[in-house]
C-alpha cells in the first residue's frame, strides 16, 4: 500500500489583515507537527508576501486561493498565476465552491486556470463537491466525477503529477454540518477510483485527497481515520492558531 503524507491546509478566505496574517503565521511556525504533515496556508492576496517571508525557514507552504487563466492583460481585479508565484505562493486552490457558486467559475474556466497554474509551476489543489440538492437527488458521485473530468480535461498524468484533490461538499462548508466519516470515505474512494481509471494505478495510489467542510479540532480525528482521507482543507478553524494546531496534530 502506498503511504501518503497527510496534508493539513487552511483556507483563510477573505479574512485577516496583513498584521493579523503575520501574527497567525508566526504562531503556526511554532506549532509541533507530530504527524509530519504537509502544512499549507492560503491567505488572501495582500498577505501572500508577508506570509511567505515569515514562513521562509519553516516547512509551511503558502497557497493562493485562486488565479486567473491569463498571464497578464486587461482583467481588472484579477491576479495571475505568475503574480501569485512572484508573491511567494507555491500552490493555488482552483475551483473552490465559492469560486464556482459566487463568482460563476465554470468547469471550462477552471480548466484554463489549472493550465495557467501548471504553466507557472504552481501546484494545484483542485476542489470538487456537490450541493445539498445534488446529494439528495443521489447525484453526488456523478457530479464530483464530472467536475474532475471537465476541470482536468486535456491534461496527462504526467502534467497533473502532484495535484491535490479537495472534496468539499457544499452543504458542509461554513454550516457546521460535517459529512460523516463514512460519507467522506465513500466519495474519496470514488475519486481515487476515478483517478486510477483515468491516470493509472500509481497516480491513483499516490494522489492526496483532502476533505473540507466544517473540519474542527473535535471531528478531525475521526475523519482522518478513514482510509482514503489524506488530509483536511479547513476554513473557519484555520483562522485560530490553537484550533488549527490541534487539527495539524490529529490523532491517528
Ligand atoms: P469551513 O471549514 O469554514 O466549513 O470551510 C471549509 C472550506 O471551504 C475550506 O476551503
Amino acid at each position: 500500500m502506498t503511504s501518503r503524507t497527510p496534508i493539513i491546509a487552511g483556507n483563510w478566505k477573505m479574512h485577516n489583515t496583513i498584521a493579523q496574517a503575520a501574527e497567525l503565521v508566526t504562531a503556526l511556525a511554532k506549532v509541533e507537527n507530530k504527524n509530519n504533515a504537509e502544512i499549507i496556508v492560503a491567505p488572501s492576496y495582500p498577505s501572500l508576501n508577508i506570509a511567505t517571508r515569515l514562513l521562509k525557514d519553516t516547512p509551511i507552504q503558502v497557497a493562493a486561493q485562486d488565479v486567473h487563466w491569463e498571464d497578464k492583460g486587461a482583467f481588472t481585479s484579477a491576479v495571475s498565476a505568475g503574480q501569485a508565484k512572484d508573491a511567494g505562493a507555491t500552490l493555488t486552490l482552483i475551483g473552490h465552491s465559492e469560486r464556482r457558486s459566487v463568482f460563476g467559475d465554470t468547469d471550462e474556466i477552471l480548466n484554463k486556470k489549472v493550465a495557467a497554474a501548471l504553466r507557472h509551476g504552481l501546484k494545484v489543489i483542485f476542489c470538487v463537491g456537490e450541493t445539498l440538492q445534488e446529494r439528495e437527488a443521489n447525484k453526488t458521485l456523478e457530479v464530483v466525477e464530472g467536475q474532475l473530468k471537465n476541470g482536468l480535461a486535456g491534461f496527462t498524468a504526467e502534467q497533473l503529477n502532484g495535484i491535490i484533490i479537495a472534496y468539499e461538499p457544499v452543504w458542509a462548508i461554513g454550516t457546521g454540518k460535517t459529512a460523516t466519516p463514512d460519507q467522506a470515505q465513500e466519495v474519496h474512494a470514488a475519486i481515487r477510483s476515478y483517478l486510477t481509471k483515468t491516470y493509472g494505478a500509481a497516480f491513483g495510489a499516490a494522489t492526496r485527497i483532502l476533505y473540507g467542510g466544517s473540519v474542527k479540532d473535535t471531528n478531525v480525528d475521526e475523519i482522518m481515520a478513514k482510509e482514503d482521507v489524506d488530509g483536511a482543507l479547513v476554513g473557519g478553524q484555520s483562522l485560530i492558531a490553537e484550533k488549527f494546531a490541534r487539527i495539524i496534530n490529529f490523532n491517528k
